[in-house]
């Protein structure tokens, strides 16, 4: 045994030559705070410090340590926090707080480099950028991280400031925060899943005795659906529950099995194909995923086309005539073009895990979900069991976009092998299983064809999606371009294109941004040729009265007015400015309640709803203390547990919207309560001195479940009513099947790009980024500012980098590590400015809608339309590569 000095302290360390440092740091010393993402050196997330330089401890050997120091997050600052953990918590540089820890080793490291040589002169955004370059948030918490390290070594950190608009910062910085990945019960076994790899197969025979006969395996299980068909590469096959990872790999290793091979057909193009063999056929289109938040509507299936879903069309014999004839004449008003978008992964940095564990008949599940109380719902049902015997929690979930809202097979595979074996099993996804089959945005290809008429009103529009969804259905992309841009005639198809790939899932805003990316697009064109300007082309089609506000804030920006556009440019770079338009529905859960209780002389407010990185804690903890003239940190909030009261899921951007309007009746009903029972009731009409009556308060408590918003003002409506029939059927099936209403007024966003564009290179970069956003009153408002920035760099990312990739022979993910995977990193941040409008959504208590979807949807476009003002050209397809730039500029087609 040898040993190292971590944070202060000496431990000793395996001899174990290919013990990895990170692994020995959070396994046998359980320091958690370090965490594990990319396991290549590329995310940093477990930075620490080795003798005082950062380094990847994912890439050490444990035994280089030996003998040296090593601190982790947990050692940073000592007994009192470091400027920098102090600055990361008052600009909220963080969400989810996954990233957090590594962030925040190195940025210390820097600011105690930095401070002796240059005193407190603030550092350059580009010298922060190339500190941290090492560096990966997927929330996107960027903006407010440059913010924070240079104030922090500008000196302004150094007393003993530690507020915190974020409740649960300070847990966050300090790696004191528990996410799923970090729990670890007494004689908790790992699980491991074998994965097919043939992207079409009969399973005809599986042996799991051989994985049983290996030492240190608890229990072997076989996850096969009930046809025994695998539809895609790592489709899963069984499970395997032992003493660590490397048994349980080893005992993977060990099955066996035998199979038939079927044909395979893999992608958008080939699956269209008509002698295209067929991925699902009518006895087993339940086993198709679901790329959607809702249900979708039913469609007919051809081969693996599910189609044509044309239900918002709205006279769509009338649209393709009128659209047929512009063509035929050569009209030069009629926009026809192809977009394509290329699948996005959601790239979490916490990955999907699960750890179970059964005391007798009663399960214990923690898991990072977007739904602490559906999957305990979903769970006590598929396992038969009474509801209070199944207890759901995810203290801290480390990003989901999406991917976390269902029942996962990680969740299944934990918990029946938790059950065969009698132990506690954890299930954590390794960065290849992450970004291969946890979903994805499916790509797609839309044909877009918008007529404007010789007045200049929107005639007609038709788009055409074909969605490549992988073994999944149910996308929704043409069908949003209902609720924007009314015109005489739409005709609005989608298609889902079945293959033999993984299934997509929700991806924040589904469908929405590849609609946007198209139509937005299409706009922008009908503009020039209108020879108007796009912003006020968008006022004079658009008629909501929330992203009419935006346009005029977007019309007034000085980088607006001051573009040069391309024919008044030249030259190796140019600049270019473009604008886009989105929306989101205003979504609600029914059934969603919060109580609120006096414990101890102490407000409680209890919800079973999970905080991703969106900040629920600091929404809930905010508005009762504004209700009460406390300080929020004065609250205590109680979430992420299904034995709360029942909450709502995180998706949809519906979380604030189902839970801040019980929170205001609870806190009307906890007044009256805490009144009645005051030894001196206060005089009518004084402004009671609620922290003292709080404190002398008997034990209360009070609920309240989400009701009904007041009446809307007139000309506001459910967006769904201006759908016709099908928009209140949909709105009826959303409601009956999937718990959500579509409330009145419609979230919007319109977004301003500056870019930069090297002509010789085809970069592009985006200088400047303006996003305003409509979705009323901001219950946490610097909270509602990070969020807003990281979907813009989140959407910067679909427009210019991000893209799966997958052997067109195979099936398999190419893209499964994060080297090729790549997001945006910190400089690829522009300057970002968020601008709210808060009117529009008098009529919902509070005031407050949802943000994380809305803010994303405009982004590619907006760039795509600066990118096209810079040179002239139109890319029609996104990544905007360098090789496709330049291609477009030579006039040709990129590889
Ligand atoms: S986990 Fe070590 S760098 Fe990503
Ligand atoms: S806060 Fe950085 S990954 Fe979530």
């Amino acid at each position: 045994m040898t040993a190292i000095t971590i944070n202060g302290q000496s431990k000793p360390i395996p001899d174990d030559r290919d013990a990895l440092l990170v692994d020995v740091i959070r396994d046998q010393l359980a320091l958690t705070g370090t965490k594990l993402v990319c396991g290549s050196g590329v995310c940093g997330a477990c930075t620490v410090l080795l003798d005082g330089t950062p380094v990847a401890s994912c890439l050490l050997p444990a035994q280089a340590a030996a003998g040296k120091t090593v601190t982790t997050v947990e050692g940073i600052g000592g007994a009192k926090l470091h400027p920098i953990q102090k600055a990361f918590m008052a600009h909220d540089a963080l969400q989810c707080g996954f990233c957090t820890p590594g962030f925040i080793v190195e940025a210390a490291a820097f600011h105690d480099r930095w401070r002796p040589m240059k005193g407190t002169a603030a550092p350059s955004r580009e010298e922060i950028a190339a500190a941290l370059s090492g560096h990966l948030c997927r929330c996107g918490a960027y903006e407010n991280i440059f913010r924070a390290v240079a104030e922090a070594c500008a000196g302004r950190f150094d007393g003993d400031n530690d507020a915190a608009p974020r409740l649960e910062a300070r847990d966050k910085v300090t790696g004191a925060a528990r996410y799923t990945v970090d729990i670890r019960h007494d004689g908790q076994l790992e699980g491991v899943i074998l994965r097919s790899s043939a992207g079409h197969a009969k399973i005809t025979g599986l042996d799991l005795s051989p994985a049983r006969a290996v030492p240190g395996v608890a229990a072997a299980i076989s996850l096969l659906a009930d046809d025994n068909i695998v539809r895609y590469v790592g489709a899963p096959i069984a499970a395997v529950a032992a003493k660590d990872r490397r048994t349980a790999a080893a005992a993977i290793a060990a099955i066996r099995f035998s199979s038939e091979t079927l044909p395979a057909v893999i992608g958008l193009d080939a699956a269209r194909r008509g002698d295209a063999p067929v991925v699902f056929d009518k006895t087993n289109r339940k086993y198709a995923g679901n790329v959607s938040e809702g249900g979708g509507s039913p469609a007919r299936w051809r081969g693996n086309v599910r189609g044509p879903s044309a239900a918002f069309s709205q006279k769509a014999k009338r649209a393709k005539a009128w659209l047929a004839a512009a063509h035929d004449r050569r009209d030069p008003l009629l926009v026809e073009e192809t977009f394509r978008v290329a699948t996005q992964s959601h790239a979490c940095l916490e990955p999907h895990a699960a750890v179970a564990r059964f005391d007798g008949d009663r399960l214990t599940l923690h898991v990072s979900t977007q739904a602490v109380s559906e999957i305990g719902e979903k769970l006590a049902k598929r396992y038969k069991l009474a509801h209070d015997k199944v207890r759901v929690i995810a203290d801290h979930v480390g990003g989901g976009f999406g991917s976390k809202g269902a029942l996962g097979m990680e969740t299944i595979a934990a918990i029946e092998l938790a059950r065969a074996a009698n132990r506690p099993v954890r299930v954590a996804y390794d960065r290849e299983e992450e970004l291969s089959i946890t979903g994805y945005r499916p790509a797609a290809e839309m044909k877009v064809g918008l007529l404007p008429s010789t007045q200049g009103d929107l005639k007609a529009l038709s788009l055409t999606a074909y969605a490549d969804t992988g073994a999944a259905t149910n996308s929704t992309i043409a069908a949003l371009a209902r609720l924007i841009y009314p015109a005489e005639a739409k005709e609005l198809v989608d298609f889902d294109v079945i293959s033999n790939l993984p299934p997509g899932a929700p991806f924040r805003g589904p469908g929405g941004p590849p609609m946007a990316f198209a139509l937005e697009q299409a706009v922008d064109e009908a503009a020039l040729r209108l020879k108007v300007d796009p912003i006020s082309l968008r006022k004079r089609w658009d008629p909501d009265p929330n992203r009419q506000r935006l346009y005029d804030w977007a019309f007034a920006l000085d980088v607006w007015r001051n573009r040069k556009g391309a024919a008044a440019q030249s030259g190796r770079y140019r600049r270019g400015v473009g604008i886009a338009a989105g929306y989101w529905l205003y979504l609600w859960q029914p059934g969603s309640s919060i109580e609120l209780a006096i414990k101890d002389g102490r407000i409680v407010a209890r919800t079973a709803v999970q905080d991703i990185g969106t900040g629920t804690r600091s929404v809930i903890a905010g508005t009762v203390a504004k209700a009460f003239d406390l300080e929020p940190q004065e609250v205590e909030v109680l979430i992420g547990d299904s034995s709360l009261p029942k909450g709502p899921a995180s998706g949809g951007s519906r979380v604030t919207a189902s839970i801040v309007p019980p929170m205001l009746a609870a806190i009307a009903k906890l007044k009256a309560e805490i009144e009645k029972s005051a030894a001196r009731p206060p005089l009518a009409g004084s402004n009671a001195p609620w922290r003292d009556l709080i404190a002398a308060s008997p034990d209360i408590a009070v609920s309240a479940e989400r009701a009904k918003d007041n009446p809307p003002p007139a000309g506001i409506s459910s967006p769904l009513k201006q759908a016709g029939l099908m928009g209140l059927i949909f709105g009826w099936m959303l409601r009956t099947f999937n718990h959500i209403v579509v409330g009145a007024g419609v979230p919007s966003s319109v977004q301003m790009m500056e870019v930069e564009v090297d002509t010789w290179l085809g970069r592009v970069r985006v200088l400047n980024a303006y996003t305003g956003l409509s979705v009323g009153k901001l219950a946490a408002p610097v909270l509602a500012r990070s969020q807003a920035a990281g979907s813009v760099i989140q959407g910067i990312g679909y427009a210019l980098y991000e893209a799966r990739e997958t052997d067109p022979l195979t099936g398999h993910v190419l893209s499964s590590n994060m080297e090729d995977y790549r997001i945006p990193g910190i400089a690829d941040m522009p300057r970002c400015e968020v601008y709210f409008d808060e009117a529009g959504f008098e009529h919902v208590p509070g005031g407050s809608v949802g943000i994380g979807e809305v803010a994303t949807i405009p982004t590619s476009p907006a760039i795509a339309n600066a990118v096209r003002d810079a040179i002239g050209v139109r890319m029609t397809e996104i990544p905007i590569r360098p090789d496709r730039l330049v291609a477009a500029l030579k006039g040709r087609t990129a590889a």
